[in-house]
């Protein structure tokens, strides 16, 4: 027997030691692959035991705005995508698109939203990848869909990478690169977009992603109109180190102040999603046009906006030559326009039409930023519209 406690102190210790153990727990299974995916990735945690994603008409859409459809990839998952048309051209067709069956299509180029989409030589088409957890009509996810569609001219595709919402698999990064590779792929040759008239839109997980696929064509010398990367982390340990759940509960605690603990994280992580390298090499083997946008929220407590001055660096670094951190600091500044204590913008042009974008909001959040002013501009910007006549 032990020494008798009071049972209100008893109590209260298991109240402590309870979710002490818990923590303790889930980061030593965090060591093991396929746990560490189930936490990082969290791709079963989602709504569709009550909501159907085959209905897009439940999120605000014109009834077949939306086409659910899947797509196979090379090495045999099933992964399930959304078109958006933009409204103004559903208006125009509203009686062949509305009258389409609907639900989930099994064969989507046999679609009027289909023929609308590869037979308009000038189409424009966004690539959205979301962020970790949930479907892809989660949370935020569909007022961004409506936010880019509802007055534009511009597609959007959205996709479940594997393993999240009805897309079979199980995540990694190889697979999820190759996932958004089915896409672009399945938009460039499928659907006739050319490269030059697509963007990439990146959420938190997606900018890594997104970086990932825009890395994967850049090494062919295949260049988008733009990469436009949200709420964005430079690597994921690194990222990792700061994160916090729900915006508040530190993921690492007090470990993450400690560089051995770092340098473990580092070598512990299975997916590294080290997107600043990325970046870099995109920009290294850029030899046409490239647009860079990077747009975070001063107050996402996800990820911290500064990830986004690594990412700029990494970019950067390729046109300027090395400059040590002051140099590169005052540098950034004199491209820099500061419009509040929370909000900058730096711009920076190269003389090879390269633009590398870094913007501060104020507001947003981690995901409410999503559907905000500022993405919907770098989209525009990417396309090149800037001072044009909007068409
Ligand atoms: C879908 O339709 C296209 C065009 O009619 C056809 O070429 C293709 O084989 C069809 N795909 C499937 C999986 O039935
Ligand atoms: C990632 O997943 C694919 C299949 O989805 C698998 O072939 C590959 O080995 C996995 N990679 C790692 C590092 O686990
Ligand atoms: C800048 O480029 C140099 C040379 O490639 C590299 O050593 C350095 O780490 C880069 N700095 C950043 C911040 O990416």
């Amino acid at each position: 027997m032990g020494i008798p406690l009071h049972p209100i102190l008893r109590a209260s210790l298991w109240v402590a030691a309870a979710p002490l153990a818990f923590y303790v727990a889930l980061i030593g299974l965090g060591v093991v692959p396929f746990f560490q995916r189930h936490f990082l990735y969290a791709h079963t945690i989602n709504s569709l035991w009550w909501s159907d994603i085959n209905a897009p008409e439940g999120w605000g859409f014109a009834k077949n705005q939306v086409t659910p459809f899947q797509l196979q990839t090379p090495d045999g998952e099933t992964i399930y995508a959304w078109h958006i048309m933009p409204l103004p051209l559903y208006l125009q067709h509203e009686a062949a698109v509305a009258t389409q069956k609907i639900g989930l299509c099994d064969n989507f180029t046999q679609t009027e939203s289909f023929r609308l989409l590869a037979n308009d030589p000038e189409a424009r088409l966004i690539i959205s990848f979301h962020g970790n957890a949930g479907h892809i009509a989660q949370n935020e996810r569909p007022n961004s869909y409506h936010a880019l569609t509802d007055t534009s001219s511009y597609h959007v595709l959205a996709v479940d990478y594997r393993g999240f919402g009805h897309s079979t698999g199980m995540p990694n990064e190889t697979g999820l690169i190759l996932d958004a590779a089915t896409v672009v792929d399945w938009a460039i040759n499928v659907a006739k977009i050319p490269p030059s008239r697509i963007v990439l839109l990146g959420h938190s997980l997606g900018t890594a992603v997104a970086s990932g696929v825009a890395e994967r064509y850049a090494l062919q010398g295949v260049e988008f109109a733009g990469i436009v990367l949200v709420a964005a982390f430079s690597d994921l340990a690194t990222m990792l180190s700061g994160y916090r759940f729900g915006g508040y509960v530190p993921a690492l605690g007090p470990f993450a102040m400690w560089p051995a603990f770092q340098r473990l994280l580092e070598r512990y992580i299975v997916d590294k999603w080290h997107s600043a390298n990325r970046l870099a090499n995109i920009v290294r083997h850029t030899r046409g046009r490239l647009r860079i946008s990077l747009v975070h929220a001063y107050n996402d407590n996800d990820i911290p906006w500064t990830e986004d001055n690594k990412l700029f660096h990494a970019a950067a670094n390729e046109t300027i030559g090395i400059l040590d951190d002051d140099e590169f600091n005052a540098w950034k500044e004199s491209n820099t326009v500061r419009t509040s204590e929370k909000s900058f913008v730096t711009t920076w042009t190269t003389g090879e039409n390269i633009v590398i974008r870094q913007e501060l909001f104020p507001w947003g959040g981690h995901n409410e930023i999503l559907s905000f002013a500022p993405v919907s501009l770098a989209i525009i910007r990417s396309f090149d519209l800037e001072g044009t006549a909007y068409d």
